[in-house]
């Protein structure tokens, strides 16, 4: 199967550089697709604004979400790419799973590295079996195991095909996360 691209997405503070090794290294051959996130908060990148620390403004995400979902319909024009797995990691895990809700056709699928629940209400999106990874940390300080069940559940319902695995570690990734999203994009 040809390799489907991938869409990169930078956790608080990050840039567009920030997972393209990591890109390189779990899905060799595809192609990468990188944006820096367009809010800024005290001078650091995100993908939409937060109230605070897990309190999201919700406004703003849905208004990112277009413009995020605007963005790969171009660059898929552009440069003839297929619709790619979204792979985030926390802010941009956040949007990812947004996406997914939000603007369902933007995405093929998604490995959600330690996200949560982005929005309090979501709308009855129809995921038609796409596959997502979401992989969680079990002393994340930041995201509640409740929490990222919670997200699993709304997508399951939507009917995504969503593996959810806790890894021993804390918000930041690990050689586990690079091993597990390799081996789960070689499957797909
Ligand atoms: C968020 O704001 O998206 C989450 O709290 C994760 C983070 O960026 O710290």
């Amino acid at each position: 199967m040809k390799r489907p691209p991938l869409l990169l997405l930078h956790g608080t503070g990050g840039d567009e550089n920030d997972l393209i090794g990591l890109g390189e290294l779990v899905g060799p051959g595809s192609a990468l697709l990188s944006p820096r996130g367009n809010v800024l908060e005290h001078g650091m990148p995100r993908f939409f604004r937060r109230l605070s620390e897990g309190v999201f403004d919700e406004e703003d995400l849905r208004r990112r979400a277009v413009e995020l979902a605007g963005f790969i319909a171009q660059a898929r024009e552009a440069y003839g790419l297929d619709a790619p797995i979204a792979l985030g990691f926390s802010n941009g895990a956040n949007i990812a799973a947004a996406l997914l809700l939000l603007h369902p056709q933007a995405l093929a699928g998604a490995a959600l590295l330690r996200p949560m629940t982005p929005l309090r209400t979501a709308p009855s999106a129809e995921l038609g079996g796409k596959p997502v990874l979401m992989l969680s940390g079990a002393a994340d300080p930041i995201v509640p195991a409740a929490n990222a069940g919670r997200l699993a559940d709304l997508l399951k319902e939507r009917g995504a095909a969503v593996r959810h695995e806790t890894l021993p570690t804390g918000h930041g990734l690990t050689q586990a996360d690079v091993a597990q999203t390799k081996a789960w994009l070689a499957g797909l």
